[in-house]
């Protein structure tokens, strides 16, 4: 089994320590401060999300709305990159992050390129039936600019979105995000050979024996969210995951280091 995309700094465990949002028990999600702190971390990956705004600018940020995350309100697509700029991202976390913004996804890449690997969640509510000029497009041709292609897994929940990656271009590394509603009762290997995905990406609550079986056998990177306890950590990793997501990727990082140390020994 090989991971679907390259690492900077690969050691060679064949797991990714991927910060969920950036470090983001400890900074506001989807913001530089949490970016920047996953990777003094040691998080070999940063996830993120990312919405469009009223200007057609993909930016890093979860809720459709602005309201939990911002001082702004209202839908996100209702404003374009300069307002949405603006907004203060932080204060909701502590009043010391008052100075974190809502970054462009451009501005994300500038940050990551030649230091850590992206997941690039693409949210539902962006995605459109159409490819032309969507958001998976956009994102692609962002990433493709900056070279960085080997470096970004693409993911989303909406599997039209992965589909319109792929047809994009067959070499983007994607993974579908497990949708009950969308997967007609299919499971991990079944999903990934009707997508053509390079992984596999789930709750760890769903990640079951049958479904740890069952991508082993037929070698299926696995990535879970959200994985915050040492105990879980340890357990997922015993069942054979390639990577967690976690708001806590100092913790991940503690305890893979250990896991690997004591295998050597
Ligand atoms: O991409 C993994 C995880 O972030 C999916 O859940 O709700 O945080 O987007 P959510």
């Amino acid at each position: 089994m090989s991971l679907p995309v390259s690492l900077y700094s690969d050691n060679g465990d064949n797991f990714i320590v991927i910060g969920h949002r950036g470090a983001s028990a400890y900074y506001p999600e989807n913001t530089l401060g949490a970016f920047k702190a996953a990777y003094d971390m040691g998080a070999e990956m940063i996830e993120l999300d990312i919405l469009l705004s009223k200007d057609g600018i993909p930016v890093a940020i979860h809720d459709e709305t602005l309201d939990r995350t911002t001082n702004g309100t209202g839908k996100v697509v209702d404003y374009t990159f300069e307002e949405l700029a603006k907004l203060d991202a932080g204060s909701w976390f502590g009043k010391k992050h008052s100075s974190e913004r809502i970054l462009s996804l451009e501005e994300v890449l500038q940050f990551a390129k030649g230091k850590i690997a992206l997941n690039i969640e693409i949210k539902t509510e962006a995605v459109a039936d159409e490819l032309k000029n969507g958001i998976e497009e956009k994102a692609y041709e962002l990433v493709k600019k900056f070279d960085m292609l080997d470096h970004v897994l693409f993911s989303s929940f909406d599997y039209r979105a992965v589909a319109h990656l792929k047809e994009l271009d067959v070499n983007i590394a994607a993974a579908l995000l497990y949708e009950k509603e969308q997967s007609d009762g299919m499971g991990p290997k079944q999903l990934v050979n009707a997508y053509k995905v390079d992984a596999f990406n789930c709750n760890y609550r769903l990640f079951t024996k049958k479904w740890a079986d069952e991508t082993s056998e037929a070698d299926i990177p696995v990535f879970v969210y959200t994985v915050n306890s040492e105990r879980r950590m340890k357990k997922m990793i015993k069942k054979g995951v390639n990577g967690i997501f976690t708001d806590k990727p100092d913790l991940l990082k503690q305890v893979v280091d250990n896991m690997w140390k004591s295998k050597g020994d």
